[in-house]
C-alpha cells in the first residue's frame, strides 16, 4: 500500500509572547492509503496540533507534510485551502453546524461553495445524509437534533465532497456511548466500503478498537505505533503513562 499521508520530522512551536510551547518535537508518521488510524495520548500531548498540521490548518514550524505525494508545507494559503477542500474532510468534537440552516442545507454548503447547482448539491447532500442514516432528519435544524445526530450531519458534510481523507478530532467527545459506537460503525463503513483514509484523535480506548492502528503521543513525540493485536499493551502503557 502506498502512503497517502507522510509527516516528516515535524515540529510545531507556539509562541506566546516571550514563552514558547513545543507542541510537536519532531514527529514522523506515514499513513497508508485506506488506513484507519487512531491518535491517542494525554491531554496536551499534541494530538490536535498533529491532526491540524496534517490537514493544513496549522503550518508546522519545521518539517514536511506530504498528502498524496504533494508537499503542502510550501503551498500558499489559497492553494492550500483549495487543496484541503478537494482532499480532506474534517470532523470536530463541536459539530460546527450552522444553526439557522437545516441539516440538508448544512450538508449542501461545501458543494454550493464549489459552485454546484442547487439541484445537484441537494441530490448529493441527500445521498450523504442517507449514508449516515439521517435522510428522515433532512429538514431539521441542529437544535432539533440530538448530539449524535448533529455529529452524523457533520460527518455527512465532511464526506459530501468525497474526500480521500477524513481527519476527526475527538468526534465522539460530546455524544453518549450508543451514539459514539454508531459513529464508529459509520467510520468503519466509510473506511471499508468507500476506501476513505481516516485519522481519528480519541481518548477512548473502547473506540481505538475500531481502528487498525494507534499512534501514541507523549509530550510532542510519537512514542509508539500499536497494531490492533497490541491494544492490550496500549491500554497498559496508557495507564502507566510511559
Ligand atoms: N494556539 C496555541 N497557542 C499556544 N499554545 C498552544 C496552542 N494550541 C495548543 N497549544 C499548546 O500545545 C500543546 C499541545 O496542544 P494540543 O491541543 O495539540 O493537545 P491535545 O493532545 O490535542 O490535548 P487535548 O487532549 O486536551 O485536546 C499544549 O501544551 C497546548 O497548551
Ligand atoms: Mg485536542
Amino acid at each position: 500500500m502506498s502512503s497517502i499521508i507522510n509527516v516528516v520530522n515535524v515540529t510545531k512551536v507556539y509562541k506566546m509572547g516571550e514563552a514558547e510551547v513545543w507542541a510537536l518535537k519532531g514527529v514522523s508518521l506515514e499513513v497508508a492509503d485506506r488506513e484507519f488510524i487512531a491518535i491517542v495520548g494525554p491531554s496536551g500531548s499534541g494530538k490536535s496540533t498533529l491532526l491540524y498540521v496534517i490537514g493544513g490548518l496549522i503550518r508546522p514550524t519545521s518539517g514536511k507534510v506530504y498528502i498524496n505525494g504533494v508537499d503542502i508545507t510550501t503551498m500558499n494559503d489559497d492553494k492550500l485551502s483549495e487543496f484541503r477542500h478537494e482532499n480532506i474532510g474534517f470532523v470536530f468534537q463541536m459539530y460546527h453546524l450552522i444553526p439557522r440552516m437545516t441539516a440538508l442545507k448544512n450538508v449542501m454548503l461545501p458543494l454550493k461553495l464549489r459552485g454546484l447547482s442547487g439541484r445537484e448539491a441537494r441530490r448529493r447532500a441527500l445521498e450523504a445524509l442517507k449514508l449516515v442514516g439521517l435522510e428522515h432528519r433532512a429538514n431539521h435544524r441542529p437544535t432539533q437534533l440530538s448530539g449524535g445526530e448533529q455529529q452524523r450531519v457533520a460527518i455527512a458534510r465532511a464526506i459530501v465532497t468525497e474526500p480521500k481523507i477524513i481527519l476527526a478530532d475527538e468526534p465522539t467527545g460530546n455524544v453518549d456511548r450508543k451514539s459514539a459506537l454508531q459513529i464508529m460503525d459509520l467510520f468503519t463503513r466509510l473506511n471499508r466500503e468507500l476506501g476513505v483514509t481516516i485519522v481519528m484523535v480519541t481518548h477512548n480506548l473502547e473506540l481505538v478498537r475500531y481502528c487498525r492502528k494507534a499512534a501514541r503521543l507523549l509530550d510532542g513525540r510519537i512514542v509508539r505505533i500499536y497494531t490492533s493485536s497490541e491494544y492490550r499493551k496500549l491500554a497498559e502503557d496508557m495507564t502507566r503513562g510511559v
